[in-house]
């Protein structure tokens, strides 16, 4: 048996890192997987070997930062499956600029994606988990939305974001919860994927090296299924008295 058998699982931004790990493992653990993602040609890819691994997931095309986008994705997956039960707010973009260096299009770009699109998801997908008797919302935030980040490290509009993300969900907890729905966020800590691949660290080994210290657990970043894991426990029943709280993965580095 599946930790999420019978589960309906929308997960933003699917087709790479964290997103991509947690649609795999929901899908080895029961789940009707909805992979949702920008990259729809990628995608399309992940998707087939979840599908040839045994999995039962379909691919839609979303931009979290369009309401009419999650139109399309909420219609699909109602068609298809009848219901949703998870949603894991995933997508997400950094730009490593701090105040002085930002421009105001950076500003808007990140908040778009990272912040007003965890509110859009929200707003979609509430409505049908009422209907349903409730569901589990993962918003993905971060260490930065703690830490507020760190030199060059950490964008100022990348860490603000984060930091709504985190109220928000403390917001949609407590408005939700008569209706049994859930909402928690995950905060990880240095995690290799594309995202940092893009600003040019080639390996996990390389990423914690320049971290060397920061965690209390060696290596020093960690690795797409931590965070995937964490989805995971937040989205089953096992955490069903669980809302609107923090679960930090991060090696210990906030401690
Ligand atoms: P990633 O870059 O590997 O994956 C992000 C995915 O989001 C990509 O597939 C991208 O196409 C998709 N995406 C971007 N804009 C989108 C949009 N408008 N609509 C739909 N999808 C869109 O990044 P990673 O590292 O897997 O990040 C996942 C989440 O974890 C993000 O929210 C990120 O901020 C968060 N996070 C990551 C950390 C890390 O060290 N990798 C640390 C803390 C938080």
């Amino acid at each position: 048996m599946g930790r999420l058998d019978n589960k309906v699982a929308i997960i933003t931004g699917a087709a790479s890192g964290i997103g991509l790990a947690g649609a795999q493992v929901f899908a080895k653990e029961g789940a009707k997987v909805v992979a949702t993602d920008v990259v729809a040609d990628v995608l399309e890819e992940k998707v087939k070997e979840i599908v040839s691994d045994g999995g039962d997931a379909v691919a839609i095309s979303l931009d979290v930062s369009k309401a009419e986008s999650w139109d399309v994705v909420i219609n699909q997956t109602l068609e298809k499956y009848g219901k949703i039960d998870v949603l894991v707010n995933n997508a997400g973009i950094h730009i490593a600029k701090g105040i002085l260096e930002a421009e105001l299009d950076d500003w808007n770009k990140v908040m778009a994606i990272n912040t007003t699109g965890v509110w859009l998801g929200m707003k979609a997908v509430i409505p049908h988990m009422k209907k349903n008797g409730g569901g589990s919302i993962v918003n993905t935030s971060s260490i930065a939305a703690i830490t507020g980040g760190f030199g060059d490290g950490h964008g100022a509009a990348y860490s603000a974001s984060k930091g709504a993300v985190r109220s928000l969900t403390k917001h949609a907890a407590q408005w939700f919860g008569d209706d049994n729905i859930r909402a928690n966020s995950v905060h990880p800590g240095a995690i290799y994927t594309g995202m940092v691949e893009k600003t040019g660290i080639k390996s996990q080994e390389e990423m914690g090296s320049n971290y060397e210290g920061r965690s209390a657990l060696k290596p020093y970043a960690g690795e797409a299924l931590d965070i995937a894991n964490a989805y995971l426990y937040l989205a089953s029943d096992d955490s069903k008295y669980v809302t609107g709280q923090e679960l930090v993965v991060d090696g210990g580095w906030t401690t």
